[in-house]
């Protein structure tokens, strides 16, 4: 009898690791997109992020590469690649890639890239080691929480600013 129990207990207990697993799998999982496009790969090879995301430094936004900027490569380099090939075809429709977004805020969140650059934070805080990653996906769950408790260990003469609602919700 108690040997059924502990069993039936077991099997609860993995029954729950697996659904937390599964529903964190759900948080991060990497959306599919048009193009298997590799960070790594390109990271290896010696791009810099700034040279494709090229308005972090200066907007709110980081901005994702136009197809000429692919191309100015792709027109030469491992154009026997079906993916690359893929990419190719896009171009020669003067088709945008329609790439899915990996992280989004709700449109009531106002947050800029410059604003965090310029106070020294680096891309991997936020996104994670994307340099390693074949596939872009998310790291961290970005919920205000997580916000708030940045900004909350900023300077004292700075929090009330950092901890104002107007200043994340215009
Ligand atoms: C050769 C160009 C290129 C380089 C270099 C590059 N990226 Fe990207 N990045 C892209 C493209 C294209 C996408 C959109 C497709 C995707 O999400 O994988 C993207 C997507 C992303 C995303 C997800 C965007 C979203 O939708 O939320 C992040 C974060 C990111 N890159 C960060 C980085 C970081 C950090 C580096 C440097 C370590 C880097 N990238 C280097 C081209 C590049
Ligand atoms: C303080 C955290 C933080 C830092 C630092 C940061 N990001 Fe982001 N990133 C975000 C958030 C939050 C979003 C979603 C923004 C939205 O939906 O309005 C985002 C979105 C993006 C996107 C997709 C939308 C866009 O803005 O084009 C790319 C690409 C990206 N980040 C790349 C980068 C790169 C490259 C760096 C470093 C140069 C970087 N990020 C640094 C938090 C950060
Ligand atoms: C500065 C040159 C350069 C740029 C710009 C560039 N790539 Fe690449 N790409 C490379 C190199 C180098 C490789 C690796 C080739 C190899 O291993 O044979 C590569 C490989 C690839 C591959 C094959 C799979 C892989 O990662 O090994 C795909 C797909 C690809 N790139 C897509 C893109 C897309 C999409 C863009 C624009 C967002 C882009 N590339 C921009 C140089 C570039
Ligand atoms: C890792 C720490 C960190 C995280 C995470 C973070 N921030 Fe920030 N944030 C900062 C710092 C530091 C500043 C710049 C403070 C300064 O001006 O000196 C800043 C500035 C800002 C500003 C500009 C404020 C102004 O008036 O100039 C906005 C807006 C903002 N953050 C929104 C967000 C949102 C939204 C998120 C979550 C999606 C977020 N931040 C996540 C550290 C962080
Ligand atoms: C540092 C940035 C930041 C500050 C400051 C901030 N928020 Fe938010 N807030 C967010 C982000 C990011 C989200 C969206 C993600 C989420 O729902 O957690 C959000 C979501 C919300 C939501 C929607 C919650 C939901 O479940 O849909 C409400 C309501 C809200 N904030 C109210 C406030 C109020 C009131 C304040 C001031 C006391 C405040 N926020 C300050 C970043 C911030």
């Amino acid at each position: 009898m108690t040997r059924w129990l502990t069993l039936l207990s077991l099997l609860i207990v993995a029954s729950v690791v697996v659904g937390v697993i599964l529903t964190r799998a759900q948080v991060f999982a990497a959306p599919e997109q048009p193009i298997a496009y590799n960070h790594q790969s390109h990271v290896e090879a010696g791009l810099q992020c700034l040279f494709c995301h090229t308005s972090a430094l200066r907007s709110d936004i980081a901005g994702i590469p136009s197809m000429e900027k692919c191309m100015g490569c792709h027109n030469i380099i491992a154009t026997d690649n079906e993916a690359v090939q893929a990419l190719t075809s896009y171009w020669k429709q003067s088709q945008p890639i329609p790439w899915n977004r990996v992280n989004q805020q709700p449109d009531f969140v106002y947050f800029s890239h410059q604003a965090h650059l310029g106070a020294g934070i680096n891309c991997e805080t936020c996104h994670g080691d994307v340099g390693h990653m074949t596939v872009a996906q998310p790291v961290v769950k970005m919920d205000m929480g997580w916000c708030l408790d940045c900004h909350l260990k900023q300077p004292e003469n700075k929090i009330a600013r950092l901890a104002d609602c107007l200043t994340c919700h215009k």
